[in-house]
């Protein structure tokens, strides 16, 4: 089930969270995703924000389905992109072989641990066969509130690839990085790709 109280902190702070993110070129790492989602591909943007990668995908002729459990940022992202995107949390995917690729940046980092592989798996089925998976997540251990009440679950690289290869994903390439966040600290985070592979070979 999505935090209530992080999904109020982001429709408390789109412009924010806007500023924040506002990029003159797209971050290498959507660059790699986008190159390795086959041509015309449906991919699903899951806590898209305010899109931003979304409209970067649908410019280069991706169809996207942009979702996120915040109204303000569906609506800010709908104001700026006309993408079609809507409300739908972690919970609502479900549904078989959907999508070519999905874009999950910076957003399942708000699961609670227990639900995490379970979210794993659903989108794991989501994917077509070979299907394009990345996950952008902050690197550390345990589960804090940041000082705008959100809600994080840390991983460290092995826990992540762990959890990664449990669902069924091949791990494809990995980057790393510091930057800060919203609530203005500075902290490492870590890109995986991965390609979706059977469940039983
Ligand atoms: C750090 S922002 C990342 C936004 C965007 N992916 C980006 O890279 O800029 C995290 C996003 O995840 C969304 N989110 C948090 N919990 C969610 C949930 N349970 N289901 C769907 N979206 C969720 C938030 O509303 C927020 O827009």
């Amino acid at each position: 089930m999505a935090d209530r109280r992080t999904i109020a902190a982001y429709d408390l702070r789109v412009d924010d969270y806007v500023r924040l993110t506002k990029r003159t070129k797209p971050h290498e790492t959507l660059i790699q995703f986008i190159a390795r989602v086959r041509p015309g591909g449906y991919v699903l943007d899951l806590g898209c924000g305010p899109a931003n990668a979304s409209a970067v995908m649908r410019d280069h002729g991706l169809r996207v389905d942009a979702v996120d459990a915040s109204e303000e940022m569906v609506r800010l992202a709908n104001d700026t992109h006309d993408i079609d995107a809507r409300v739908a949390t972690f919970d609502d995917i479900d549904m078989p072989e959907a999508y070519d690729g999905i874009w999950a940046n910076f957003s399942l980092l708000h699961a609670e641990p227990a639900d995490f592989p379970r979210y794993l798996s659903a989108l794991h089925r989501a994917l077509v066969l070979g299907g394009v998976f990345h996950i952008g997540m902050k690197l550390g251990d345990g589960e804090a509130r940041d000082r705008l009440d959100r809600f994080y679950a840390y991983y460290s690289r092995n826990e992540l690839l762990e959890h990664l290869t449990g669902a069924g994903f091949d791990i494809d390439r990995i980057v790393t990085g510091e930057d800060p966040g919203l609530a203005g600290d500075i902290e490492p985070w870590i890109a995986v790709t991965a390609w979706s592979k059977p469940d039983t070979l």
